[in-house]
């Protein structure tokens, strides 16, 4: 097994990324690190009653005419405000897509949802359904489509500050406020995140929070929303909701969009917005769909991973594990893994400092004997002996979507 350089460091990278660290707090789960709950002792009540009542989720969704209800969570911690919001949309078919952003600093993993499962048994089918989703769990924009479910998962994962800036256009119809107690997370609570909220809402959103901090009335108001104080959930005083209201409501919906090419990405797109409940047309100079180039009988994935953690690297990132998930879900694309020959200096370092994220249910480095297993090792070690004479020592990327092995130059 190769020996990799721990002096090889990756800073910052979309794959690097915050874990929450939870301990167990009566009957409730806590975070270590802000010393507060996610939510109180009966968490699926307090959800449904802050946040689906406090926006009155479900009557609006009767009467709801656009194509997509957009939800806006800041803070979506352990997925439970999430899963009571599905909890209530599964009640019954709609004939609209559901959209939900939720924005925090840290990953959620499956261990979190462990702890969930075991505190609110009646949201099973949901966590289930949350299970199957096979969210990775990177920095930045994460999109994870249950299109069965007319359900959209945008994950971002970001400091507060760089993701409201990131999130540059918006709709959101009603948002949910739960970044922990303003007096100990002051900065999930800033005039520009309460601007932001106003700013990336639609003409007649709502927001609901736990809190009801002074500070925090007054510049939801001063930004432009109806804001009232009511009484709050089990142990808090009061919590608050509100809408903005607008004299003129525009509607900006999309009905109809043209597309040029019928390749992959045209008809890709052409899929998801006609998913989206958007009549679309395609215009191409050949007479059916993906007959040019893009119409090979086979395919393969290569994910482009860059060690950096500029916009390139993320946005390589976010669309690989999305396209992944697109094509197995999909259309039962069949992952078979790939294999990085590292017979140079610079595919090496690239591999150790891959090491470095210390995602190890990414990847994961690979013994000679789990290589044999994996392929036979002795067609590798013919076909890169006649090309390069190296020997493979190995790395996979673990996760099942994305297995690969890497391979060491040891001329
Ligand atoms: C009360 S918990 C949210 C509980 C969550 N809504 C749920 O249903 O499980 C608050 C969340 O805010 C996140 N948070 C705190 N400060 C943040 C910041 N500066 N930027 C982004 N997220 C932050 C925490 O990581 C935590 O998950």
């Amino acid at each position: 097994m190769p020996q990799h350089n721990s002096n090889l460091k990756v800073n910052d990278h979309p794959l690097k990324v915050e874990h929450h660290k939870t301990t167990l707090d009566g009957g409730s789960i806590a975070s270590k690190d802000y010393e507060d709950r996610y939510f109180q002792d009966n968490g699926f009540d307090e959800s449904k009653e802050v946040y689906i009542d406090g926006n009155n989720l479900e009557e609006r969704w009767e009467s709801f005419t656009g194509s997509c209800f957009t939800v806006g969570e800041l803070g979506f911690g352990l997925g439970l405000n999430f899963l009571t919001t599905m909890h209530c949309w599964l009640k019954k078919e709609r004939p609209f897509d559901l959209d939900y952003i939720g924005i925090d600093k840290k990953i959620l993993e499956k261990r979190n949802l462990v702890l969930l499962e075991e505190a609110f048994p009646n949201l099973k089918k949901e966590i289930n359904i949350f299970k199957e989703c096979d969210v990775v769990g990177h920095n930045g924009f994460e999109c994870i489509s249950i299109p069965h479910l007319k359900i959209r998962l945008i994950l971002v994962t970001e400091d507060i500050q760089k993701a409201i800036n990131d999130i540059c256009i918006s709709n959101i119809d009603a948002w949910f406020l739960d970044g922990f107690d303003p007096k100990k997370n002051p900065e999930m609570w800033t005039e520009d995140v309460l601007k932001a909220v106003f700013d990336l809402s639609s003409s007649d959103s709502s927001f609901s929070s736990f809190t009801s901090v002074g500070r925090i009335r007054r510049a939801l108001l001063e930004n432009g929303f109806e804001v009232k104080k009511v009484p709050g959930f089990g142990t808090k005083r009061h919590r608050i909701v509100g809408r903005k209201f607008e004299e003129n409501k525009k509607s900006n919906e999309i009905k109809k969009i043209a597309i040029l090419g019928a390749g992959l990405s045209g008809s890709n797109l052409a899929f998801n917005l006609a998913n989206s409940n958007i009549e679309v047309d395609i215009y191409d100079a050949l007479d059916d769909l993906s007959k040019g180039s893009s119409g090979g009988p086979i395919a393969s994935m290569y994910p482009k991973f860059s060690l950096d953690n500029s916009p390139r690297s993320k946005f390589l990132i976010a669309s690989y594990f999305f396209s992944l998930n697109f094509y197995i879900k999909t259309l039962g694309f069949e992952n078979t893994g790939l294999l990085f020959y590292g017979s140079d200096e610079t595919k090496d370092k690239w591999i150790s400092k891959i090491l470095t994220l210390k995602r190890d249910d990414l990847f994961e480095l690979l013994s000679d004997d789990d290589l044999e297993d994996l392929l036979g090792v002795s067609q590798i070690k013919k076909s890169s002996a006649c090309k390069k004479r190296t020997i493979p020592s190995t790395i996979r990327i673990k996760k099942e979507i994305t297995r690969a092995s890497l391979y060491k130059n040891h001329t």
